[in-house]
């Protein structure tokens, strides 16, 4: 089986059947969320991936990148900020709409309106385009929408996902409400949501959120450290 665990707020690891390790948008010291801390990953990481630059999804990235030499896969632009001024050459870069087949599985880019900046020293001049993932690994097709917006590109992933990861804590992200439409945009048989309840601005009620949208699909609400196994 493949395991995903949460971390808290928008942090997600993956371990597939074989071993293989992923960490999706590392945000560990200041998250307080989160129950282990960047060297949670020292001994072992294959790959990061980064959904945009914003220092709730990338605060511990770059230490990580050099720490533990792993392969990164983003857009294009924090790729080539991430070889050109951080020197780690193992950049995977890709945009919006394009897929790739890699080693543990497929990943596919996906459109999220959000906000571009890239919070790290020396990026400026670096813009990039917000995105989410969607991760073909053994049987299963995850959606890690990332921080989006609803959008109408949504309806296109009907029929294309088995798990839905949506932010839900609104104000930065979509809220329950608008979460709850992308579920029924997309039909996946599970919702997991993120990116609430770290802050009092993004509060939001996990089982408020499960009343929009069960029975259509399953909400599958994680406490930090939760992991849930996957075909
Ligand atoms: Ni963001
Ligand atoms: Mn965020």
């Amino acid at each position: 089986m493949n395991r995903l665990t949460f971390h808290g707020h928008a942090t997600f690891e993956i371990v597939t059947a074989d071993g293989t390790r992923l960490l999706l948008d590392p945000y560990f010291v200041n998250n307080p969320q989160a129950t282990v801390g960047p060297d949670h990953f020292h001994d072992g990481l294959d790959y990061m991936l980064l959904t945009h630059g914003h220092w709730d999804h990338s605060e511990d990235a770059w230490d990580l990148l050099a720490a533990t030499g792993c392969a990164l896969i983003t857009s294009v632009e924090i790729a080539k900020y991430v070889s050109d001024v951080l020197g780690h050459e193992d950049a995977h870069g890709m945009a919006i709409g394009g897929g790739c087949d890699f080693p543990f599985g497929r990943v596919k880019m996906t459109s999220a309106p959000h906000g571009g900046r890239i919070d790290a020293p020396g990026a400026e001049g670096y813009t990039c385009t917000p995105a989410g993932f969607v991760l073909h690994i053994g049987e299963t097709r995850l959606y890690f929408a990332g921080d989006t917006a609803l959008t109408m590109d949504m309806q296109l992933l009907e029929g294309q996902v088995d798990v839905a990861i949506l932010p839900i804590g609104d104000n930065f992200t979509m809220g329950p409400e608008d979460a709850a439409r992308a579920a029924d945009m997309i039909k996946p048989r599970t919702v997991i949501p993120f990116h609430y309840g770290s802050w009092p601005l993004i509060e939001q009620d996990p089982e408020y959120f499960r009343t929009l949208v069960e029975p259509r699909s399953d909400v599958l609400v994680m406490a930090p450290g939760d992991s849930y196994e996957f075909k």
